[in-house]
């Protein structure tokens, strides 16, 4: 079950039912991140909500292209070239414009451009695997990339991140701040995942699942996958680091 709690006023409880406990040990980093002692709210103060603020003016013509946003001259990364698109919306289902979306994400082999990358998966000297954009007036937003493959990472023995894409969304303050992931329709690693097991409730799973969009595709070019990311209220999307309520 979602939040029941009346959506009065600028925050929301927590809805305990739906949001993952702060320890999961199946997670294993989620014990040493979890809380040892009882939590303390706190209101949220006006610098938190209003400022710093981010400018428009920030984005390079290639942010939301991340097929050539790193790519050599006359090059391309290899793999799957698709769309991702979809709005950023408020708990009325309202467009929210001038949202700076962010994404990052592993290349088509499951390998992220990283030092500490352990994966043996080959790095693609054409994909950088960040990008931006910010929303439209309708809360809109899209960007091609290649899709991501999924990886081996060490928690237990032989756990695999189904594919995904990072996403990081800004309000009007960096206080703001919202993270997620993206998973693609029909990777039957998703349920499988202990990042994914830690959400008790499979409604708020699927929200995090973008089906492919034929209707989006571009023909001899990409396929879509659709994603809109409710910002709260009971259809919020889940955010991995807003635990806390609010
Ligand atoms: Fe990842």
């Amino acid at each position: 079950m979602k939040n029941t709690l009346p959506e009065t006023g600028a925050f929301y409880a927590r809805d305990r039912a739906w949001q993952p406990p702060a320890l999961t040990p199946l997670y294993k980093t989620s014990v040493t991140r979890s809380p040892q002692r009882a939590m303390l709210s706190l209101d949220g103060t006006k610098t938190e909500i209003t400022g710093p603020v981010f400018g428009h003016n920030i984005l390079g013509e290639l942010d939301n292209d991340l097929i050539r946003n790193y790519a050599r001259p006359g090059e391309m990364p290899i793999g799957q070239r698709i769309l991702v698109h979809g709005r950023v919306l408020d708990e009325r289902g309202k467009g929210v414009g001038g949202a700076l979306v962010e994404f990052w994400q592993a290349n088509a082999g499951g390998r992220y451009r990283h030092k500490k990358e352990m994966y043996l998966a080959a790095v693609d000297p054409n994909f950088g695997g960040v990008g931006r954009t910010i929303t439209d007036e309708d809360g809109y937003y899209w960007f091609k990339t290649i899709k991501p493959g999924p990886y081996p990472w060490m928690n237990w023995v032989n756990d695999w991140r189904p594919a995904h894409i990072h996403f990081s969304v800004f309000g009007h303050g960096f206080a703001q701040r919202l993270i997620t992931q993206m998973y693609f329709e029909g990777d039957p690693l998703i349920w499988k995942c202990p990042i994914v097991k830690t959400i008790p409730d499979e409604a708020a799973i699927r929200q995090l699942i973008a089906p492919l969009d034929m209707n989006a595709t571009i023909p001899m070019d990409m396929r879509a996958y659709k994603f809109d990311i409710v910002l709260r209220g009971r259809r919020s999307t889940f955010f991995e680091n807003r635990k806390e309520g609010n």
